[in-house]
């Protein structure tokens, strides 16, 4: 099977002399479709470069990436890859509504990929494109589907953001820290929304995450970042049931994973520091 994600030998470096950061240093990644991967470090190991040169927003300056066996700007133009940022970024003057259609809008070429999708699906393949205002109404946005964005709160514009980046059925969804701004409550309640999504509609999901508890919920695969250089230190296997309700907050293995990565991430830090 073709990996959904590739990284190979992945580097990228800031700057030039003395003053050089080496925002990633020799990373591997390997991401098979349909999995939920979450990175995760403390602020300054590369998360969201890493995130930028899988959406082919940054290049690599060393390696190769490959999305889908392309490249991530091959992929970007052929809407493989949907992007959720940290803040909604809604347009403020178009109603909810009309914000998580306008992908769809901008791009017909992902809407004749749809299509293709769709025709698939006939024969067994994949779903047909969701409807935007059944998902609306799924993330419990009916009656937000006509108001502006300014009319909700901050967790229901996140929400938006999450149907609208599914909208276009992306293979590959790119998560930098969505749920970082938003209250513990409005935060679990998006996560259950975000597992539903994933779990019906089949994505790719890397997810960048500092929440440790919050990686082992959502992750198949957890994997630890460590500073100066940014680079890969543990690649975690996350092998608790799915769905993964409340009652896994109970569960003794679920905090041994939180015991692992915390140790990794800890023992990461002191080797940084002694650097
Ligand atoms: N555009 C940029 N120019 C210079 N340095 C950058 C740039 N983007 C990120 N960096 C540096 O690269 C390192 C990794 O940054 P980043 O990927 O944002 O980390 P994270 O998301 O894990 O907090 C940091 O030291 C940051 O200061
Ligand atoms: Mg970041």
């Amino acid at each position: 099977m073709t990996p959904a994600v590739q990284l190979t030998s992945v580097g990228k470096v800031y700057g030039y002399g003395p003053s050089a950061m080496i925002a990633l240093n020799d990373v591997d990644l390997t991401i098979e479709p349909g999995r939920f991967v979450s990175l995760i470090g403390p602020s300054g190991c590369g998360k969201s470069t890493l995130l930028r040169i899988v959406a082919g927003l940054e290049s690599a300056g060393r390696g190769e990436v490959r999305v889908h066996d392309v490249t991530p700007s091959e992929a970007g133009a052929a809407k493989l890859i949907g992007l959720v940022p940290q803040t909604p970024a809604l347009l403020p003057w178009l109603s909810v509504l009309k914000n998580v259609t306008l992908p769809q809008k901008i791009n017909p070429g992902a809407a004749r990929r749809r299509q293709r999708i769709g025709d698939l699906a006939e024969r067994g393949g994949r779903k047909p494109a969701p409807d935007m205002l059944e998902l609306l109404d799924r993330a419990g946005l009916a009656d937000a589907a006509h108001k502006l964005p300014a009319q909700l709160s901050g967790g229901m514009q996140q929400r938006a953001a999450i149907v609208r980046a599914f909208g276009l059925q992306p293979d590959v969804l790119l998560m930098d820290e969505p749920f970082s701004a938003l209250d513990e409550f409005t935060r679990e309640s998006l996560q259950d929304q975000l597992l539903d999504l994933w779990d019906e509609l089949k994505t790719t999901v890397l997810f960048v995450t500092h929440s440790v508890s919050e990686a082992v919920r959502m992750s198949d695969t957890v994997v630890v970042m460590a500073p100066r250089p940014g680079r890969i230190v543990d690649v975690i296997d996350i092998d608790l049931p799915r769905p993964r309700n409340q009652r896994l907050f109970e569960e003794r293995r679920f905090h041994e994973y939180e015991d692992l990565i915390r140790d990794r991430l800890h023992s990461a830090w002191r080797s940084t520091d002694a650097a």
